[in-house]
């Protein structure tokens, strides 16, 4: 599977294929120290969008994966003890602040309201960031920009952002690509030729076009990548939508077999 850790790297620029405007919409607001609130469902690309902005802009770009027991030490920093000592350690938002990069908030949908609120000083013009147990307010460097990304499918903890730090964001929508780019990310990703991959687009496309689907989530552009990848690996378009996909989207046996006769019937004939 293809890791974008792994192939990111200082020289190579990661694989991004934008869209829309997505790209000019980031670029704006980077260059203004705006941050940024990315929307979309998971596994459209918001992660990889990041990734290649960041490496566009030549910033340095720092991670934090939200999860619900998240504090906000996780994000400021705390003591350690170090060899009897007792040492300030920066967290992620501190050290991004410090250092002029981009603060990327993960999924920051599962954090508490008490961890967020301490983005909100960062998000507004103040640009600084207090470190309480520090006693000390840092101002954040150039070049230093948030950006946090959710689910709005999802109940989250952003919509109970107070309105005016809300209000100092811009928002960039990332839905599904459209067929075309969608199908050239998922040759590219997992190594298929472009008419396979459509085929699999086919698939995601019925898929998320269900009405009154009981799904949770629908098949993603990372779903797809993924069957792709089987059938690089010599598996059948059927076999990979079945494993990658359909069993992955639901465990109601009924679920499963109506979304299998769905892929049947949107695959080419073999
Ligand atoms: N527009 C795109 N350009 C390049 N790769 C993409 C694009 N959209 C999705 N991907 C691929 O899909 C995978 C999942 O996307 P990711 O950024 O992790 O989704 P999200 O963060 O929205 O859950 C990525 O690893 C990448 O391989
Ligand atoms: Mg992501």
């Amino acid at each position: 599977m293809t890791n974008s850790q792994a192939v990111q790297s200082a020289t190579e620029a990661p694989f991004y294929r934008a869209a829309g405007d997505e790209v000019d919409v980031f670029a704006a607001a980077a260059r203004r120290g705006v941050p940024v609130l990315l929307k979309g469902p998971t596994g459209c690309g918001k992660t990889r969008f990041v990734e290649a902005m960041a490496h566009q802009l030549g910033r340095e770009l720092i991670t934090v994966a939200g999860h619900e027991d998240m504090t906000s030490a996780d994000l400021v920093g705390r003591f350690q003890l170090k060899g009897g000592e007792t040492v300030w350690v920066d967290g992620p938002l501190t050290r991004a602040a410090r250092h002029g990069a981009i603060c990327y908030l993960d999924e920051v949908v599962e954090a508490r309201q008490d961890t967020i609120v301490v983005i909100h000083s960062l998000a507004d013009h103040r640009r600084e960031l207090s470190i309480d147990r520090l006693g000390a307010t840092l101002r954040a460097a150039p070049g230093f920009q948030l950006v946090i990304s959710y689910n709005p499918g999802y109940q989250s903890v952003l919509k109970n952002l107070k309105e005016s730090t809300r209000q100092r964001f811009v928002a960039i929508e990332l839905g599904f690509p459209p067929a075309e780019v969608e199908a050239e990310v998922v040759a590219h990703e997992s190594g298929i030729d472009l008419s396979t991959a459509h085929a699999l687009v086919k698939v995601g496309h019925a898929i998320r076009g269900l009405q009154g689907s009981p799904l949770g989530e629908v098949s993603s552009t990372r779903m797809l990548i993924l069957a792709g990848e089987l059938v690089a690996e010599g598996l059948s378009l059927r076999r990979a939508a079945q494993s990658a996909i359909v069993e992955i989207l639901s465990d109601d046996q009924d679920v499963v077999r109506a979304l299998g006769e769905l892929v049947d019937a949107v695959l080419p004939a073999t």
